[in-house]
């Protein structure tokens, strides 16, 4: 989103056109920044043979799914689901990673036989695995370094050792005996840490861990850093740089590639990365209000459409794209949900008043995804801009959505 000649517009499209055509509260996504994210990714490793996985549970939609496939992305998959939706826009399987945690059996046999690589995290699965599948076909494993993550959030950190996440390093005995009994073909080695990763040196840690750990099996072909790089949101903490990350981790990765006696793949399954910027969420004020000493910006959204501030404490820019240079003032965002929803605590904004249009910036990854019909309320539509022009490409839920699968009984 660019403020030009005083207007907010998002390829040349303004907020309040858009505001207009589709209604508020809106998700609208810009291609132009989840392609240059993801060219900024591949240009800091472009030194190894990397293969980008999109984690699409950060941003569920299929035009985007199949935009990313366009741009040759492969798919990181949590549930039997995302793979479908994979499928239907044109993934090949075998492009595709299920990397699910504390699934039934069941639900890997099935991705095995839409020809899904499986990506497994427990003791209990493996010899499942094993015992059904020998060496036949071949399984990544995924690893918990148990190394802090230091992430800014605890509830996106996984790498601590009470986390319920990957195989901890202490069971790798395990993991070998298990290959030993099944003749298990493991060709690759994940780590993922957690999300909202400030700093490269996480993951230049995790990486010395894994090599590690990676001389130990011999057929692989590749290891998968996971995702959780964080984004610039405007909150003033660091952000990685991936170039500065690219060459830090290929100075690890070619000494490891060379111990090993073979050039692995090495392998990204970023969410956030490629769409959090590329989100926003457009509201309208629909009330002003001053309660004590506040005063409040009412808006037509809620946590129930952009959970994040109030399950992560997370930050999320705000501006008022009809009024952007007005005076600044002090204001607390909230939503209409029946309980404290707050967007934005003492948040500086420039004078608003009911009518105008406030937008949620970084809003692309985890907030569509997350949202859910609370307070029966609809879940907003959804418009993805692509060379200048905007494509409704989900509607807003309506009444018959929300009451599909009820059934009255007398
Ligand atoms: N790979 C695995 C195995 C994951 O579990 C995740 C995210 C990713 C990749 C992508 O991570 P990303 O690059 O998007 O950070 N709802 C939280 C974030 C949860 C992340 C879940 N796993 C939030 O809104 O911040």
């Amino acid at each position: 989103m660019k403020l030009e000649n005083n207007t907010y517009n998002i390829q040349g499209i303004k907020i309040d056109e858009l505001a207009r055509e589709f209604g508020t509260p809106l998700y609208v996504y810009d291609a132009s920044v989840i392609q240059e994210h993801l060219d900024r990714f591949r240009a800091g490793f472009s030194s190894v043979d990397l293969k980008v996985k999109y984690a699409c549970k950060a941003l569920t939609n299929m035009s985007i799914m199949k935009y990313l496939l366009k741009q040759g992305t492969g798919l990181d998959t949590v549930s039997l689901a995302e793979i479908q939706m994979g499928m239907t826009v044109g993934f090949e399987p075998n492009d595709m990673v299920f990397t699910p945690n504390c699934v039934d059996f069941s639900e890997i046999i099935e991705a095995v036989e839409l020809g899904v690589k499986i990506n497994i995290e427990n003791l209990s699965n493996l010899e499942k695995f094993g015992k059904k599948y020998g060496g036949s076909v071949p399984v990544c494993i995924r690893l918990n370094p148990q190394i802090a993550a230091q992430s800014n959030n605890e509830k996106v950190d996984w790498w601590h050792k009470q986390s319920k996440f990957g195989i901890s390093l202490d069971q790798i005995e395990n993991v070998k005996a298990l290959e030993a009994k099944y003749g298990l073909t493991i060709d690759g080695i994940h780590i993922h840490s957690s999300s909202v990763i400030m700093s490269p040196e996480i993951f230049i840690n995790g990486a010395k861990a894994v090599f590690d750990i990676a001389m130990q099996f011999e057929q692989l072909d590749f290891i998968d850093f996971g995702g959780g790089i964080k984004v610039d949101v405007g909150d003033g903490n660091e952000v990685i740089d991936v170039l500065e990350l690219g060459k830090q981790l290929d100075v690890e990765f070619s000494s490891f590639c060379k111990k090993y006696g073979r050039r692995l793949q090495l392998w990204f399954e970023p969410g956030r990365f490629l769409v959090g910027n590329a989100g926003s969420l457009i509201t309208t004020c629909v009330l002003r209000k001053r309660n004590g000493g506040t005063e409040f910006i009412g808006v037509d959204s809620g946590f129930n459409q952009l959970i994040r501030p109030m399950m992560y404490g997370a930050y999320h820019e705000i501006v008022n794209a009809s009024k952007p240079n007005g005076s600044q003032q002090k204001y607390t965002v909230v939503g209409n949900i029946c309980e404290i929803d707050n967007f934005a605590v003492d948040r500086m904004l420039p004078e608003t008043q009911e009518g105008d249009l406030v937008v949620l910036k970084s809003a692309g990854a985890y907030g569509y995804s997350m949202a859910s019909n609370y307070n029966s309320r609809f879940r907003p539509a959804e418009v993805f801009i692509v060379g200048g022009e905007a494509h409704l490409v989900r509607k807003r839920d309506s009444y018959e959505d929300l009451v599909r699968n009820q059934i009255v009984i007398d």
